[in-house]
């Protein structure tokens, strides 16, 4: 039978309560809560038939790392969505390619799938944030691709809470910090449980220098929130960020400890990997001690979840990983193999973190040079992107260089420029 899901689109489900239990998981899964997989199993345990229940259910499986289960239930939506519309296979076909690994494929089936059916959320989400096709694109400009992306749906939207914290997500990443506040504040209203807001709310608040007050926020915020959802641990390295600038390195580490590092995170890898290096390394910049076996066991991490190269965002940081706890041969490896969407970049990334693990700051400058005009290209957000700019001051810094470190860090990052935190900034 034919019904509306959430967002108004023709859905063929046996039963309304199956739907009602699709529409929550929508929500969970759109809001990075705890919940949409145990919903949409729900769904399709009331209705075995319901395709995009499946497809739904593979989509949330794969955010919650449970990616041999994805694919196999994406497989037996394929099989139920054959003889539906073109919409329903076309939905399917986009979280198919995704989890097939063809991110190319799957990136221009959804733009033209959207431009069509623009409010197929499910669909119309794996381009949007920074961790979506665009965001791990590769290619110059891709912050100005995504505004485009979102600027192009939200009108289809109305006030919906969801697009509105996509849309305030992509201002914030191209600079339009009081326009990205102001439309997050009005998707926080209608949905203040919206962890993609609360997280975009704090990236504004972190390029606005609020550290008093994006600090009891996001605390506050983090306190309400299912410690197994998937934004958990990042928010929690933005906690830990935030604890650092403000001097509390007690604070600091046990937010690593509880909701970051390999032995506390229950989130993907790939956030448990990239979140513990950063604050790591920007905890070592700021002239904390970091134990060795902290680097070691990170290392180990990175080994165990990302061998072989190709995801230039995590090798970026399991390079930073080997190279600071002495694994050459991993380093090297990276270095030999890099491919991916800029695996370009990751060759000297890599030999810079070698070069700096040896306190060798000239290699590392030639290194580095390289690769920071084009940071954007590897991924991430702008705060995260953040180590590489502390790090290309501190090896500055360290080469004596200090009013360069000073200059480069007004013109590229004015908001860390006053009070950097790098220790060496003050000696
Ligand atoms: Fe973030």
């Amino acid at each position: 039978m034919i019904r509306r899901d959430l967002y108004g689109n023709e859905v063929a489900v046996a039963t309304q309560v199956a739907l009602d239990h699709y529409d929550r998981g929508l929500q969970l899964f759109l809001a990075a809560d705890f919940g949409a997989v145990e919903a949409f199993q729900l769904s399709i345990q009331l209705d075995e038939g319901f395709a995009l229940g499946h497809v739904a259910l593979a989509r949330s499986l794969m955010m919650a790392g449970q990616m041999a289960a994805a694919k196999a239930v994406i497989s037996r939506a394929q099989d139920l969505s054959v003889k539906l519309d073109t919409r329903q296979r076309q939905h399917t076909e986009c979280i198919a390619l995704l989890l097939s690994g063809k991110s190319q494929k799957a990136r221009e089936l959804v733009h033209s799938h959207v431009r069509e059916y623009p409010r197929d959320a499910l669909v119309a989400q794996l381009c949007s944030n920074v961790f979506g096709l665009i965001g791990f694109s590769g290619e110059v400009g891709r912050e100005a691709e995504l505004l485009a992306y979102t600027s192009a749906l939200l009108p289809h939207y109305g006030d919906d809470w969801w697009m509105m914290s996509m849309h305030a997500l992509s201002l914030c990443e191209t600079g339009q910090i009081a326009a990205s506040t102001k439309l997050m504040d009005k998707s926080l209203a209608l949905n203040p449980r919206n962890a993609n807001a609360a997280h975009f709310k704090s990236h504004a608040q972190y390029e606005a220098g609020e550290l008093t007050a994006g600090r009891q926020y996001l605390d506050d915020w983090l306190s309400e929130y299912d410690d197994r959802a998937v934004l958990h641990g990042h928010l929690s390295w933005h906690s830990a960020l935030w604890a650092l600038h403000d001097g509390d390195e007690e604070a600091m580490w046990k937010v690593i400890d509880t909701g970051i590092g390999p032995d506390a995170a229950k989130g993907l890898p790939i956030n448990v990997l990239t979140d513990t290096a950063a604050i790591l390394y920007r905890a070592e910049l700021a002239g904390h001690a970091v134990a060795a076996e902290r680097w070691s066991a990170l290392s180990d991490y990175a080994q165990q979840f990302f061998p072989e190269t190709g995801q230039s965002f995590a090798d970026m940081h399991a390079a930073l990983s080997h190279a600071m706890a002495g694994n050459g041969d991993r380093l090297m490896h990276i270095v030999d193999t890099a491919k991916g969407f800029a695996g370009d970049l990751i060759q000297p990334l890599a030999r810079a973190w070698g070069a700096i693990a040896r306190e060798d700051w000239k290699l590392a400058l030639k290194e580095l040079t390289q690769v920071i005009g084009s940071t954007e290209r590897l991924g991430g957000s702008r705060a995260q992107r953040d180590l590489l700019e502390l790090t290309y001051a501190n090896v500055l810094l360290k080469l004596g260089l200090t009013d360069e470190a000073r200059r480069c860090l007004t013109v590229r990052r004015p908001v860390l420029a006053s009070s950097p935190p790098i220790a060496a900034y003050s000696t």
